[in-house]
């Protein structure tokens, strides 16, 4: 783990990264409360601030500026809270600011998801409520999957939940942190 920051390994936000429906939502909130810990799920927290929901902010706005809206508040949170769990939405994590801050403040949990488990389990609950997914093709989804991967695969931790149930990945989460707070930071 790289020590880029001052911040306290048992003090740093823990941060959920994957592709959208991968389950990044539940996941923290189950790491939250096990933790005894704040979650912040980024979307809703923008949904909450601008009084719209995402859906709108894309229609209403535009993409760009759900991104830039995006980038300041992970930012933000990564720069000036700590403790919290965060949960960042799919595409956050494509910004080189995002992934910056992150990896420098936070603590990053990638959540892997198989593109067949993907799609035959999580695709057909998300479909109309993601606006990235609007117009699309499978198989312009399953390029956007795999684009997505390489940013996705800078990160501290990776938790593959093809056959886990949430209870079980958040568990696997807690168990590493607690794992890395008694290796790197022994005497706290
Ligand atoms: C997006 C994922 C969504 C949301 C927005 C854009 C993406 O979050 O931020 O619709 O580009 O992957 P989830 O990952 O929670 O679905």
């Amino acid at each position: 783990m790289s020590r880029q920051t001052t911040i306290p390994l048992r003090e740093r936000n823990i941060i959920l990264i994957g592709f959208m429906g991968a389950g990044k939502t539940t996941i923290g909130q189950l790491v939250a409360k096990k933790l005894y810990r704040d979650f912040i799920d980024v979307d809703a927290e923008i949904e909450r601030r601008h009084g719209m929901s995402i859906p709108e902010m894309f229609a209403q706005k535009g993409e760009a500026y759900f991104r830039q809206v995006e980038r300041e508040l992970i930012v933000d949170l990564c720069t000036n809270t700590r403790l919290k769990i965060l949960s960042l939405g799919g595409g956050a994590y494509l910004q080189e600011d995002v992934r910056r801050a992150c990896l420098a403040h936070g603590i990053v949990f990638f959540l892997d998801l198989s593109w067949e488990h993907w799609k035959e389990e999580r695709l057909p609950l998300i479909v109309d409520s993601r606006p990235v997914l609007k117009n699309k093709t499978l198989e312009e989804v399953e390029q956007l999957f795999f684009q997505r991967q390489s940013a996705y695969a800078l990160h501290h931790s990776r938790v593959v939940l093809n056959e886990l149930e949430a209870e079980q990945a958040a568990e696997q989460i807690v168990e590493s942190i607690k794992w890395t707070w008694d290796v790197y930071e022994p005497n706290r």
